[in-house]
This record gives C-alpha cells, sequence and structure tokens, in this order.
C-alpha cells in the first residue's frame, strides 16, 4: 500500500479521510467543500506551503513526553488545535455541528461555530462540553446580526470571530459552472426563513460591503465576549486590528475561498506574528493537514491553528466518531512531531526548527 493511500477501512491520515470522505458525497457538492476562488492558485499555495517546509530536528533534548496543551482566551486547549468555521455540517452528515460538538469536547478543542450553522446554536450548545466560539457574517441588517450574537452569548458561547476577507463571496468556479445548489433540507437554522439555495446570490444580498474597523467597537457595544478577527494576511491589518482591540487575530484565506493570488496562509503569518508580538493570540487556518503542519504554524508564529475541510470529511466518514478520529490523529502527530523535533511545549516552538539562523558574519 502506498503511504497515501487508499485505506478506506482504516483511515490513519487526513488525507485518507478526504478519500474516503469524497465518495460519500454527490460530485457538486464535493465541489462547493474542496473548491476554492478563481483559479484555486491561494487553495493549492496553502498546502504547498506546508509541503515545502522542512522540521530541523534537535537531538538529546531530554524532553521526555511532550506538553500539547495550551491557554487560549482563559481556557487550557488539549493542543493548539481548533474547529475552523465551516457553513453547513448537515452537508456531512445529519446530525450536523451537534455530532461536531460532541467530538469537540472530549478532544479538548474549541468549535467555531459558522454563521451558517444548520444546527441551532441552542442544539449545539446542548450538545457541547467545550469551549463555542461563534464565527460572525455582518450583515447589511445589523439588527440581524445583533440578534445572532445576543442568542450565541445566551447559549453559553464565549468569543466572537468576525470574518473580515468577505465584502463579497469569491468566484468559486466549480460551484458557479455546476450552477451549484444546496441540496434540499440544508439551511442555515439560525436565520430567519428565506431562500439560501445559492450562496453567493444569498452573500451579495445580505453581507455589508461597507464594514470598516468601526465594526469592532459596535460589536463591543453589543457584547461583552472577545472579539477576533479572522481573515487577516498583512502586518498593516494586523496593526489595525491592534489598534481597534482585538482580542485575537485569525491568519486566514478563508481556504483559498475569497481572493485568488492571496498568499498561503504559512507565508502571510510570520510579518503578522512580528507586527503583534504577542499583543494578542494569532492563530492561522488554511491547509493544515498533518500534525507537522501544525508545528510548522507554532514555529513560525501562531499560538494555535485552525481546521476546516477535514472536520467534515471526518464528519461525512464516521458523524462523531469520525471527527474525533480525525482529530485524535492531528494532535497525535503533533506529540509525535514534538516528540521527534525535541520541542517541549507550543510555546518553546521557534523559527529556529523551519529556518536555518542567520549565520554570524
Ligand atoms: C468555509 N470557511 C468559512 N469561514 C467563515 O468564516 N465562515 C463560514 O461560514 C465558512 N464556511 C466555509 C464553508 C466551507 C465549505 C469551507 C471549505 C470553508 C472557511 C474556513 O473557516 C477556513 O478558513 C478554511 O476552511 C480553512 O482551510 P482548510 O482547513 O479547509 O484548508
Amino acid at each position: 500500500m502506498s503511504v497515501t493511500g487508499p485505506a478506506a477501512d482504516h483511515p490513519l491520515t487526513l488525507a485518507d479521510y478526504e478519500s474516503a470522505a469524497q465518495r460519500r458525497f454527490e460530485p457538486d457538492v464535493w465541489d462547493f467543500l474542496a473548491g476554492g476562488a478563481g483559479q484555486e492558485r491561494t487553495l493549492a499555495a496553502n498546502v504547498r506551503a506546508f509541503e515545502e517546509t522542512r522540521l530541523r530536528p534537535r537531538v538529546l533534548t531530554g524532553i521526555g513526553r511532550p506538553d500539547t496543551e495550551v491557554r487560549m482566551l482563559g481556557r487550557t486547549w488539549a493542543a493548539p488545535v481548533g474547529i475552523a468555521p465551516v457553513a453547513y455540517h448537515a452537508l456531512a452528515h445529519p446530525e450536523g455541528e451537534v455530532a461536531t460538538a460532541r467530538a469537540a469536547g472530549p478532544a479538548g478543542v474549541p468549535l467555531i461555530v459558522s454563521t451558517f450553522a444548520s444546527r441551532t446554536f441552542e442544539d449545539i450548545a446542548t450538545a457541547a462540553t467545550g469551549p463555542l466560539w461563534l464565527q460572525v457574517y455582518c450583515f447589511r441588517d445589523r439588527a440581524t446580526t445583533r440578534k445572532l450574537i445576543e442568542r450565541a452569548e445566551q447559549a453559553g458561547f464565549e468569543a466572537l470571530v468576525l470574518t473580515v476577507d468577505t465584502p463579497r463571496l469569491g468566484r468559486r468556479l466549480r460551484s458557479e459552472r455546476a450552477r451549484f445548489r444546496l441540496p434540499a433540507g440544508i439551511e442555515p437554522a439560525n436565520l430567519a426563513r428565506g431562500d439560501y439555495s445559492s450562496p453567493s446570490d444569498h452573500a451579495i444580498a445580505e453581507f455589508d460591503p461597507s464594514l470598516d474597523w468601526s465594526v469592532i467597537d459596535w460589536l463591543r457595544a453589543v457584547s461583552s465576549l472577545p472579539v477576533l478577527v479572522k481573515g487577516v494576511l498583512t502586518a498593516f491589518d494586523a496593526r489595525q486590528a491592534i489598534a481597534a482591540g482585538v482580542d485575537g487575530i485569525v491568519v486566514s484565506n478563508h481556504g483559498g475561498r475569497q481572493l485568488d493570488g492571496a498568499p498561503a496562509t504559512l507565508e502571510a503569518l510570520p510579518e503578522i506574528a512580528a507586527e503583534v508580538a504577542g499583543a494578542c493570540p494569532v492563530l492561522l487556518d488554511g491547509g493544515i493537514r498533518r500534525g507537522t503542519d501544525v508545528l510548522a504554524s507554532l514555529a513560525l508564529g501562531a499560538d494555535a491553528v485552525l481546521i476546516g475541510r477535514p472536520v467534515l470529511h471526518g464528519l461525512a466518514v464516521g458523524g462523531q466518531e469520525g471527527v474525533q478520529r480525525v482529530l485524535d490523529i492531528v494532535t497525535g502527530e503533533l506529540a509525535e512531531t514534538m516528540t521527534l523535533t525535541g520541542t517541549r511545549s507550543a510555546a518553546a516552538a521557534g523559527p529556529e526548527l523551519v529556518r536555518p539562523p542567520t549565520l554570524p558574519a
């Protein structure tokens, strides 16, 4: 058997889960999940950036068992890994986000619930035993946005993650060519009834394209929860975010689904981490498929990473258990990689792990 599969009966890696999952989706739904914007250059770059990264191990460090735990906004995560907000988990499994929440809790990792979740915030919160954060799209109708935030806060959600890279939806050509419509019964459970069958049409009608940094003050006025921004790709915007008083930054290009031609997130990370310099947590998502990708991200300045599509792959293959397996694989690989590189803790991972230090003249 090759190292990359096929291994549908006993998936060992996230890549195994991806190939097992693909067989379970209709082709147009698969393309909606897997695809990116434009020519998918950024989608490919996210993965390639990790593939091209080499780790520089240190030996005889005496570290024993590595410690994968991290503290994030007052909570301890079992590993520096969370679940990125992905719309409509019911596309992958009838229980949708409820099954995902049941998996995240025991794994000790947080779930960021999309504005376009296919189960209600209240049902997800009932199923959850770990931290839930709400991903916020700011609609033209601020009252609708405010109501979503209030409901999530009431249900016990612990933070808001404002997505800032989506003044409109990127053009996902696979879906455009297939004239993709959401399957019957797949709807945003937390929004008023309406026609959401074409994600791009709906986004154009509802998303506020004129947002600026003052939206952070508005979020602070309507909620007491910490506010993170998701979709920052430059040091300049990281500085703006800090000045606006955010509690965290997610370096993200939306899994290659927005600006095609944007940098891979691993490429964007170092300048952002340098600018932030510890002022708030920095998270990264896009293309994380192995424990080595997590460690490379930590080495270049992330405090934690988020994974998107692989969670839906696990959900499609095995519901709650499938998601649990995906999380176990990635966190297990991280611990293994930390052991093999002599990295005692997440905080101990520095740039020397991936880059040769500059030699003295
Ligand atoms: C997303 N993503 C996303 N982001 C967001 O802020 N709100 C959302 O509702 C969604 N929905 C969504 C649906 C689907 C099908 C995908 C694939 C992605 C982006 C997501 O949070 C994250 O940035 C990327 O998925 C991370 O990249 P990987 O891990 O999928 O490579």
